[in-house]
């Protein structure tokens, strides 16, 4: 197993970017497990399958063939043949990808996936970003990050990243879809021996800095 760093967050924590500069500076392979969970929500929604009905969502994992790539240059998600990195982002799927999160053998599901891309990678470390990374995917990782910021700066950032959406409907639906993310985990207090990075004040080289700083202080050589 390569050294993991195991980073969760709420949405627009910066968790995914911040992760992802994390692992080019360190030559380390990330992994971004909310893509998974995207990625099954398209599946379910191009199989023709209601996202709210757990019982079918179920029944669309045998045929859910997902690569998710960990190389944090040239990062892509493929379901089968088809591409869809970019068509996970889209607003549709974030309104319906809690309703896929929640379902338990979905998680089960994916948190192999998860297990075994890790246990696969040749890279010196990985890090893997998520919401129960900390505390049910990689509870043994040598460092976890609990990486958090307010909630009008998380926000700010979101809208900013979807140019062209109000503010307050971006908001809206942060609020939303991490209210009902935390029934199913808590990714907004750390766990045990979790450190949090609190980027509110900070820009996003000293958010990178500051996860660097925790990620050497548990491994000096890195
Ligand atoms: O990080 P993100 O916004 O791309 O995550 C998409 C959804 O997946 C999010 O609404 C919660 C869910 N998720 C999860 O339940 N557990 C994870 N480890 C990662 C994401």
């Amino acid at each position: 197993m390569p050294f993991v760093v195991a980073v969760d967050g709420p949405a627009g924590s910066g968790k995914s970017s911040v992760s992802k500069e994390v692992a080019r500076r360190l030559d380390f392979a990330f992994l971004d497990t909310g893509a998974a969970y995207r990625a099954l929500a398209w599946h379910v929604e191009a199989s023709g399958v209601d996202t709210a009905d757990a019982a079918s969502v179920v029944s669309c994992l045998d045929s859910f063939d997902c690569r998710i790539g960990t190389d944090p240059s040239g990062y892509a998600v493929h379901v089968g043949d088809v591409d869809v990195t970019d068509a996970i982002r889209d607003p549709q799927i974030s309104a319906v990808v809690s309703a896929v999160a929640r379902v338990p053998e979905v998680r089960r599901h994916l948190i192999e996936l998860f297990r075994s891309i890790m246990a696969a990678t040749d890279a010196p470390g990985i890090i893997v970003e998520g919401r129960d990374i900390t505390t049910v995917v990689a509870p043994d990782a040598p460092v976890r990050i609990l990486l958090t910021a307010s909630e009008a700066v998380r926000m700010g950032r979101r809208s900013a990243e979807l140019a062209g959406s109000s503010a307050e409907a971006v908001g809206e639906q942060l609020r939303k879809r991490d209210a009902a993310d935390s029934k199913v985990v808590d990714f907004m207090t750390a766990a045990d021996g979790v450190t949090t990075v609190d980027s509110t004040e900070l820009d996003f080289d000293q958010t990178v800095d500051a996860v660097i700083g925790v990620i050497r202080a548990a491994q000096p050589a890195l």
